[in-house]
């Protein structure tokens, strides 16, 4: 069974963004299932690489898209992506240089945050974008 399944609270009606939202979950329960498994750090590395180079796409795509819509909450939506992008690239490093061993409390972490995140403040511009003719 994936860790995330997504169900209509987490649609928010903007193609691009729910493309872009089904590539980072689907990663994530890639990598639940990898860490579930106990794989090992050479068949994780990939996922982990994966994920922080999307994540930092979709969080700009976001970003470019609250920006033209002139939307009243991108600074502090912006410092919410900031927090991850930092806590998540620590993560990884630490992990990559052997410091940290990986549990599936990382991926529950990761899938908690981003269903939380979208479903509180990702949902919060859709009206905003939407005006603005996001798709
Ligand atoms: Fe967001």
């Amino acid at each position: 069974m994936p860790l995330i399944t997504i169900t209509s609270k987490l649609i928010t009606g903007i193609p691009s963004i729910d493309a872009q939202h089904r590539q980072l979950v689907d990663a994530i329960n890639q990598l639940h299932e990898a860490m579930k498994q106990g794989k090992g750090r050479d068949q994780i590395a990939p996922t982990l690489d994966f994920l922080v180079r999307y994540v930092g796409e979709h969080f700009s795509h976001e970003e470019r898209l609250m920006t033209k819509a002139g939307y009243a909450d991108l600074a502090g939506h912006a410092a919410q992506h900031q927090g991850f992008t930092t806590k998540v690239g620590e993560m990884v490093k630490a992990y990559k240089s052997g410091s940290a061993v990986m549990g599936v409390e990382v991926s529950r972490f990761l899938a908690n945050w981003i269903q939380d995140h979208i479903q509180r403040t990702d949902m919060a511009y859709v009206a905003a974008l939407k005006a603005h003719g996001a798709t």
